[in-house]
Formats: C-alpha cells, structure tokens, sequence
C-alpha cells in the first residue's frame, strides 16, 4: 500500500551540513520525494506539530530548537515508507540509535539529550495526513 510520510531534516542536521545525506538515505532506500522546502518555521506550526507534547517536559526546548534554524520539509512516498522511514531514522534517543540508522551514525547527545536528532518521521497514516496538512497544505 504507497503512503507518503513527513519527514523533517532538523536545525541540527542543517547546522551541519547533514541535510543531504539525510535525503541521500532515503533516495537511496528506494523511497520517492513528492516535494521539499526549506524553511525556518514558526512557532505556530511547531505547536500545532507537537500538539501531542504540549506539557512534558522536554516541550519548551523542542520548540525553541526546532524554531532554531532552517527545517527542511521532505514529503515522501512508498508501499509501508512511514514505518520504512522510522527504520531508517532509528531510536529517538541518538545515543542509543544502533550504527546504520540516521540517528546512530549522524546524531550524538551535545547535553540536550534526545532533542537533537536530526530527523523526525511520522509514527502512523493518522500522523502523517496531519503533519503533511501543517508543512505542505498546497499539496491537498
Ligand atoms: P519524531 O517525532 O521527531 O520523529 O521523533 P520520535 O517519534 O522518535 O520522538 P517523540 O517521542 O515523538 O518526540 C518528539 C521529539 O521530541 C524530542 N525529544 N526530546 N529530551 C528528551 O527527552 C526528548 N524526548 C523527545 C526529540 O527531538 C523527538 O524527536
Ligand atoms: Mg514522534
């Protein structure tokens, strides 16, 4: 069943220089991009992102690091790409991401624990239709 995904290349990543590999992986995983920007979000659309985070303790500096700096919003499709993408990027936490993920080769705690890492992925096609209204709405 083709799905498409978001996927979002974080301040981070952009910092330093990661982007392309980033999308290097998942071109070469076999995966489509449908459509990509760069851009520095506002805080209004990291809110409605992380809408599910709101109160847990690691909300307020998400927010501020995602806001940080160039995002790039990646739309992606492919037969199960949102669970394929997930595999690919690795545990949330890069310290304990394995080797061969996004996350476990590209990402390392710089003192913020999980909050940079690089990529994030949707977890579901209930996500995914409303992460990709929020970075892409043109695309309907
Ligand atoms: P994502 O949504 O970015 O694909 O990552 P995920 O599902 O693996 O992680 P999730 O639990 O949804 O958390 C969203 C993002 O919040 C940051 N985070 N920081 N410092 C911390 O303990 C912590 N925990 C989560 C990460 O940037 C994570 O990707
Ligand atoms: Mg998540």
């Amino acid at each position: 069943m083709t799905e498409r995904s978001l996927v979002l290349v974080k301040p981070d990543a952009f910092a330093r220089g990661l982007t392309g590999e980033v999308i290097r992986r998942i071109e070469a995983k076999g995966y489509t991009l449908v459509a990509l920007k760069v851009l520095t979000p506002t805080r209004d659309m990291l809110a409605q992102h992380y809408a599910e985070h709101e109160g847990k303790p690691f909300y307020e500096g998400l927010l501020e690091f995602m806001a940080s700096g160039p995002v790039t919003a990646v739309c992606i499709e492919g037969v199960r790409c949102i669970p394929g993408f997930r595999s690919l990027a690795g545990k949330t936490d890069p310290t304990e991401a394995l080797p061969g993920t996004i996350r476990g080769d590209l990402g390392r705690d710089w003192g913020q624990g999980a909050t940079h890492n690089i990529v994030h992925g949707s977890d579901s096609p209930e996500s995914a239709a409303r992460e990709l209204g929020i970075w892409f709405p043109e695309l309907g």
